[in-house]
């Protein structure tokens, strides 16, 4: 399903010359389907980033599961062999859900998360997917302003969805009109 490789600009805060922050050119932040060894840099990026003061879930163990996956794609962009962001959307009939997203801290705000997301929206669009959802913490403003951008809206606020003790925002994108039968894929006829 997913089989392009995107690039994007990006400066580097920890790139420096001399003092002065260099910055990085568009060749030098690729994005890639994630492999198996990209998943403890990936889980210890969920800790810090996204579970913080939630438990940690997504451990090694389950981003490889989800990495092998073939209902899921696990993305990642990658400065040289650094990893700078991942993404993860998992795909069913006819929605798909933004598992995991995030960016280091030294990378954000250079359109990393919405190229990634652009991307994974792109490959759900061309697999006939309906809409893609997605949960946020409601007191995360950056990844609500991103979703924004991004033609999500909210659909329901979910108190106590993280862990009983945090609400949640649920985000909805529509592709398609939901329920709308596709035409049978067929190959082409030479
Ligand atoms: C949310 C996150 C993934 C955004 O990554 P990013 O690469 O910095 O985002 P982008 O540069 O692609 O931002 C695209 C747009 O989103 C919005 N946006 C992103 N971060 C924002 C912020 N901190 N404040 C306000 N708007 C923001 C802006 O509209 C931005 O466009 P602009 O920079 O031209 O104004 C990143 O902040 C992150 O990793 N946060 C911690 C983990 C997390 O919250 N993940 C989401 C879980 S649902």
């Amino acid at each position: 399903m997913v089989d392009r490789v995107a690039r994007v600009g990006c400066l580097n805060n920890e790139r420096t010359t001399r003092g002065r922050i260099a910055p990085v050119s568009s060749q030098d932040i690729t994005l890639q389907l994630a492999c198996r060894g990209d998943a403890p840099a990936i889980a210890s990026m969920s800790r810090d980033m996204i579970e913080v003061g939630l438990g940690w879930q997504y451990r090694t163990q389950r981003i490889c599961e989800l990495i092998d996956d073939p209902e899921a794609v696990t993305l990642v962009a990658r400065e040289g062999e650094a990893l700078t962001g991942f993404a993860i959307m998992s795909f069913g009939n006819e929605r798909a859900h933004l598992v995991l997203l995030a960016v280091r801290q030294a990378c954000r705000r250079r359109g990393i998360a919405r190229r990634m997301t652009q991307w994974l929206i792109e490959s759900a669009a061309t697999a006939g997917i309906a809409t893609v959802h997605v949960e946020l913490r409601d007191q995360n403003r950056a990844a609500y302003a991103l979703y924004r951008t991004l033609g999500f809206s909210e659909t329901l606020r979910l108190p106590g969805y993280y862990r009983g003790r945090e609400a949640a925002i649920r985000m909805l994108r529509l592709l398609r009109p939901p329920g709308l039968t596709l035409p049978r894929w067929s190959p082409p006829v030479l």
